[in-house]
């Protein structure tokens, strides 16, 4: 069964279909190709597993398929690889209409949907997520950028797709540690706004590692729904869109500081909601047993809950590049409760340090 959820943003609405075998589903990805061609970028590890299926299905509608493979990895996520991008759109005549569509993860993602915004100023982009983690939050929203060395995805640019077709049968290749750093993703959407559905994935964390269909079906569309409200309500993130970003102002510090690649973005968010619960603690607005419950549900996942020593200093240091700092003022996603988050500062900047050595090997 395939579910559309939609992400309501007046003229440029856009659906985002999720089920098994859609990669093969000709009637949703054709009617939204104005021209009869339609480069793929994609990477060197999802181009033998899925660009063909995905080329059979764009040539029943007569569109000729330009490849752009890529290298895999995070530490890929850079103008060099970017400019690969152009390289192959400018060799092959691409034009300002010409669709742009990203097979992939979420760095595939991010990287396709920056190219796309700025050829040519802006060409039509359509997301095929391939990763649990892209599924339930990358491909939608349109957040797109590249690393830089001194911060994570600091160049970028906000450019929605057209279209989202999240194929379930694709996570049936991704390895189990991909899967567990998309599990925590899911697990944010429950933290920030949806304890119900924190609830339903203690209740059913198992069945989603063991990737059983109707849980990953379920839990992709739950998370595609409260990432859908959030970005119909704030698109450009002047408030409550920086909700989504629980965990994330450390998790890119660990990201950054150890060398992209290193630990998956995932597993940085994992490790830094842990420490974002843990000053909520000290700050006396989250009760330690809502602590304990969201160290033992990523424990659970397989999710590391335990962040690494780079030293107070070099945190606040790679934080002080965060996209949430206002005049200067570093600005944090911390829980009120479970379910409940908010973005603020802390007037004691000495905590911020505690509770990071409180949750650092
Ligand atoms: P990824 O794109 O690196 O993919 C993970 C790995 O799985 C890669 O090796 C990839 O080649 C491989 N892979 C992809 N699909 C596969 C499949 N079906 N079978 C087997 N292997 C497969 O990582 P990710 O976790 O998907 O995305 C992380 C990136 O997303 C980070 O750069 C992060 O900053 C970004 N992100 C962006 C947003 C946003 O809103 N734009 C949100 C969250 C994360
Ligand atoms: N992943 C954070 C956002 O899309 O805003």
């Amino acid at each position: 069964m395939t579910q559309t959820l939609n992400v309501a943003l007046g003229a440029r609405t856009y659906p985002i279909h999720i089920g098994s075998g859609l990669l093969s589903d000709a009637g949703l990805i054709l009617p939204s190709l104005k021209q009869k061609r339609a480069v793929v970028v994609t990477n060197t590890t999802v181009a033998p597993l899925y660009l063909d299926v995905l080329r059979a299905t764009l040539e029943v509608g007569g569109v000729d398929v330009l490849p752009v493979v890529l290298p895999d990895g995070e530490q890929f996520k850079t103008w060099e690889t970017l400019n690969l991008i152009f390289d192959a759109l400018l060799g092959a005549n691409c034009e300002r209409s010409t669709p742009l569509i990203a097979l992939g993860g979420g760095v595939i993602g991010d990287m396709g949907g920056f190219a796309a915004a700025c050829y040519q100023r802006g060409m039509p982009f359509i997301q095929v997520p391939t990763t649990l983690l892209a599924q339930v939050d990358s491909s939608v929203g349109g957040k797109t950028a590249i690393n830089h060395p001194l911060g994570k995805n600091m160049i970028g640019a906000f450019y929605q797709p057209k279209l989202v077709v999240a194929d379930l049968a694709t996570l049936d290749t991704l390895p189990d540690r991909e899967l567990r750093a998309g599990v925590a993703e899911v697990i944010k959407y429950g933290l920030i706004r949806d304890p119900e559905f924190f609830d339903w994935i203690e209740a059913n964390i198992d069945r989603l590692l063991a990737r059983e269909k109707d849980a990953l079906a379920y839990a992709v569309a739950r998370s595609c729904a409260n990432k859908a409200e959030v970005v119909a309500a704030d698109e450009r993130e002047s408030g409550e869109r920086a909700l989504l970003n629980l965990g994330h102002t450390f998790g890119h510090a660990i990201e950054t500081g150890l060398g992209y690649g290193n630990w998956l973005h995932g597993e940085a968010v994992a490790a830094g909601t842990v420490i974002a619960a843990e000053l909520s603690v000290r700050l006396g607005w989250l009760a330690a047993g809502t602590l304990h419950r969201i160290e033992r549900i990523f424990d659970h996942a397989g999710l590391p809950v335990i962040a690494p020593r780079l030293g107070t200093a070099r945190y606040m240091d790679l934080m002080s590049h965060d996209k949430k700092v206002q005049d200067g003022k570093l600005r944090l996603v911390l829980l009120k409760q479970l379910g409940q988050a908010v973005v603020s500062d802390v007037a004691d900047e000495s905590m911020i340090g505690a509770a990071i050595d409180a949750r650092c090997t």
